[in-house]
């Protein structure tokens, strides 16, 4: 935990988000330098104006709990991560399990090395006392029983720990902002909050990227692997996307197809999948194709034969590479 010793200041956030169409200027708070809980950001970022007025509306409207769903990989957690790094804003993160409870999120007691006990507040707990933002990534892991603690946080109101005997009273700036994957077919685990505790929050949904900005993507992180030409990046990232939107179309979690696959395809995927393709480019030395090799590794090992086949049939087609990695080798031997 570390002070916040600047003052905030009303910061025009057109330029910082690509905005520059807008007429006049858009104030939110922010930092002119960034704090030690101020998130990384990325230059590769990519700015999506939905999610950006999404946002915006969320900070100006006084609400406290914003509740980011969409598909693995579509960029939730960035997102929230690189918005608060462009305004300087500092940002607690909690990483939920089917274990958390409200005492982790809030506050509980821990054992001190001397063998006594000393109460430890949680990052929701210090996110409300300092007036800044928390975000709890996967939040449909957590037991509804449990989430069910943070109601009245969820709605800025104080909330009594009887440990310390005093209360939490949150500040402005307070805000909690959770991801959550839909309950489709292909994620383990996740829960059905209390209507309750779902009716605290403000939605925002988070799809695949549009085609030009996910291709544009793809280029920026083939150039920086080493690719040298921007054409060839441009018409290897189409590829890529276009492997990419016939998996998510095929996909059990949107699919009734009885061959649905039982994998998909995120940007994260295809940002590491791409990344990868590049590193393994030697491997063609030995007659491998270097696309099939680095998505079998990045993905498709893990996913059933049936799957795995389907998608390097389709990789075989778009790319125009043919599926020759060991594993095919040892398969055909
Ligand atoms: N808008 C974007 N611009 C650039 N990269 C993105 C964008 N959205 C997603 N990514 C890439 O996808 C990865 C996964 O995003 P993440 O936010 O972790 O997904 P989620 O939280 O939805 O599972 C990021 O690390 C980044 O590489
Ligand atoms: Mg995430």
């Amino acid at each position: 935990m570390s002070q916040i010793t600047q003052t905030s200041q009303k910061i025009d956030i057109r330029p910082l988000f690509g905005l520059g169409h807008v007429p006049s200027p858009v104030y939110l708070d922010g930092y002119a330098e960034p704090g030690p809980d101020t998130p990384e950001g990325s230059a590769d970022y990519v700015w999506q104006r939905g999610h950006i007025q999404d946002m915006v509306t969320f900070f100006r409207s006084g609400e406290i709990a914003l509740q980011a769903i969409g598909h693995a990989g579509t960029g939730k957690s960035s997102f929230i991560e690189e918005f608060h790094n462009r305004l300087n804003l500092p940002l607690y993160t909690y990483n939920a399990h089917p274990r958390t409870e409200a005492g982790d999120l809030i506050g509980k007691y821990a054992p001190t090395p001397s063998g006594g006990l000393v109460f430890v507040f949680g990052p929701v707990a210090r996110a409300a006392m300092e007036g800044r933002s928390v975000l709890i990534d996967e939040y449909n892991v957590i037991d509804p029983g449990e989430a069910t603690g943070l109601n009245a946080l969820l709605e800025g109101r104080s909330v009594f720990i009887p440990e310390i005997g005093d209360w939490i009273r949150p500040k402005p700036g307070f805000r909690i902002f959770t991801t959550i994957n839909p309950r489709t077919v292909g994620y383990v685990g996740r829960n059905t909050q209390d209507a309750a505790n779902d009716d605290r929050f403000r939605f925002m949904y988070f799809d695949y990227m549009p085609e030009d900005q996910e291709i544009s993507l793809i280029k920026s992180v083939l150039l920086s692997a080493g690719m040298k030409d921007e054409a060839t990046a441009i018409s290897t990232a189409t590829c890529y996307r276009e492997v990419a939107a016939a998996v998510r179309k095929a996909y059990m979690g949107v699919s009734d197809d009885a061959a649905a696959l039982d994998v998909t395809l995120s940007t994260r995927s295809l940002v590491r999948w791409a990344k990868y393709a590049m590193a393994c480019a030697g491997v063609s030395n030995s007659g491998f194709g270097p696309v099939h090799y680095a998505l079998e590794r990045s993905k498709t090992l893990k996913a059933s034969p049936e799957t795995r086949m389907a998608i390097h049939e389709m990789v075989h087609q778009v790319f125009g590479e043919e599926y020759r990695t060991p594993l095919t080798q040892s398969l055909t031997a």
